[in-house]
C-alpha cells in the first residue's frame, strides 16, 4: 500500500480538495487497492470542521466529492505515510521543521513540484480569504499537480 497525505494550513480548503481530486484520479485508474489517501493541516485552527463549503461547491462542479473533518498533522504521522505533500512553501517549511529525522523530511514535497508546467517552488494559492473564483483556480492547479503525482507514483512503484 502506498500512503499519501496532503497537507495545507487549515485542512478545510486545499488539502481536502487535493485528497478528493486524487481519490477521483485513483478510482479512474483503478488503483484504489494500491493507494491510501488522507489530508491534514499544519495548524489546529479548524480541527473537527468539514471542508469549506466554497471548496466543496467548486469540487462538486468537477464531479469531485470532498469529505472528512479537519485534523492537525502530527510528528507521529510521518511514520504512517510514504508521501507528505504540501500545498505551499510555508506548509513545506512547517512540515520539515516538525519532521523527526531526515528520512521523514525527505517524504515532504510540494504538490506543484509534480506539475511540469509549474514554476519551481510554486504553491497552491490559499483561497480562504479570496472570492469564489479562487476556488476554481485551486481546482485547476490541484488537478494538474495530482495528475503529475499519480504519474510519478505509478512509475516509481510500477503500478
Ligand atoms: P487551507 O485554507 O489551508 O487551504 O485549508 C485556509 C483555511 C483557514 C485559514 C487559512 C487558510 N485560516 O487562517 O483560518
Amino acid at each position: 500500500m502506498i500512503r499519501i497525505c496532503f497537507v495545507c494550513l487549515g485542512n478545510i480548503c486545499r488539502s481536502p480538495t487535493a485528497e478528493g481530486v486524487m481519490r477521483a484520479l485513483i478510482r479512474e485508474a483503478e488503483l484504489d487497492h494500491a493507494v491510501q489517501l488522507d489530508s491534514a493541516g499544519t495548524s489546529a485552527y479548524h480541527v473537527g470542521e468539514a471542508p469549506d463549503r466554497r471548496a466543496t461547491a467548486a469540487a462538486k462542479k468537477r464531479g469531485v466529492i470532498l469529505a472528512g473533518s479537519a485534523r492537525q498533522f502530527r510528528r507521529g504521522d510521518f511514520s504512517r505515510f510514504d508521501y507528505v505533500i504540501a500545498m505551499d512553501a510555508e506548509n513545506l517549511d512547517d512540515l520539515r521543521a516538525l519532521a523527526p529525522d531526515s528520512a521523514a523530511a525527505e517524504k515532504t514535497q510540494l504538490l506543484r513540484g509534480f506539475d511540469p508546467s509549474s514554476a519551481p517552488g510554486a504553491g497552491v494559492p490559499d483561497p480562504y480569504y479570496g472570492g469564489e473564483r479562487g476556488f476554481d483556480d485551486v481546482l485547476d492547479i490541484v488537478f494538474a499537480g495530482c495528475r503529475g503525482l499519480l504519474a510519478h507514483v505509478r512509475a516509481r512503484h510500477g503500478l
